[in-house]
């Protein structure tokens, strides 16, 4: 399969995952980006089955309404059950990167409150360790220097996202030349920096569930 075929399979196989728990209690988590879109659009066929989304970015968000799918603020839901996303980079504890589409805070809201969170991405996206993908922070506007001095101690390459401003009026950093052998630790580093909103390391609350494209179909790990 080729790569946008395995990010057409794993949005099917994500969709037949939820298939025997939908109920009209069910609320669903959606993400951001391409893979997440295909789930969108495949979600479209059992919208009478679902009681509610909450989405991660307001693209995410046009999207779920054009398919005439409900979608409500996160604080008026009582739980999710599931939160549906793609990563950028995966490692095989289901450790991600994430915010190549700057959607990266809302993601880990969701992922958050999620009780179970199925990533869904094509088989680039699995490594040994994380950071050849570039990672994103989001950082307050008036920190972005200090923060990037930060970063530089923490031995990382910082670069601004020029023109682009995040769904919460913020700015992201893309940190380059990082390998992260410890996301755990370096999650929490990042994030005690004064300024930072949160970065891409999804390995506090990592996937419950990853499944992912390969040439031969889908995998499942969990
Ligand atoms: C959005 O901010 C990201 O976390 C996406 O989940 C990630 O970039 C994956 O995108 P694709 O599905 O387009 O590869």
């Amino acid at each position: 399969m080729t790569q946008d075929e395995q990010k057409q399979a794993v949005a099917d196989a994500a969709l037949d995952y939820i298939r025997p728990h939908l109920d009209n209690n069910m609320v669903l988590g959606i993400g951001t980006g391409s893979t997440a879109n295909l789930f969108i659009d495949n979600l479209a066929a059992v919208k009478g089955q679902i009681n509610a989304t909450v989405a991660s970015s307001e693209a995410s968000v046009d999207r779920l309404r054009r398919h005439g799918i409900p979608v409500y603020d996160l604080n008026t839901v009582d739980q999710v059950d599931f939160y549906i996303d793609g990563a950028d980079e995966a490692n095989s504890a289901l450790q991600l990167i994430k915010g190549g589409g700057a959607a990266l805070t809302r993601e880990k809201i969701i992922a958050a409150v999620a009780r179970t969170f199925i990533c869904i991405a094509d088989g680039s996206k699995l490594v040994s360790t994380l950071g050849e993908f570039p990672l994103p922070v989001e950082v307050i506007p008036m920190a972005r220097s200090y923060v990037a001095r930060e970063l530089v101690k923490l031995g990382g390459d910082p670069v601004y996202r020029e023109g682009v401003i995040t769904d919460n009026g913020n700015v992201i950093l893309d940190v380059y030349h990082f390998p992260i052998p410890q996301p755990l630790e370096m999650e929490q580093r990042i994030n005690n920096i004064t300024g930072v909103v949160t970065n891409g390391l999804f390995a506090r609350r990592a996937a419950d569930v990853l499944l992912l494209g390969t040439r031969d179909g889908v995998q499942t790990l969990t």
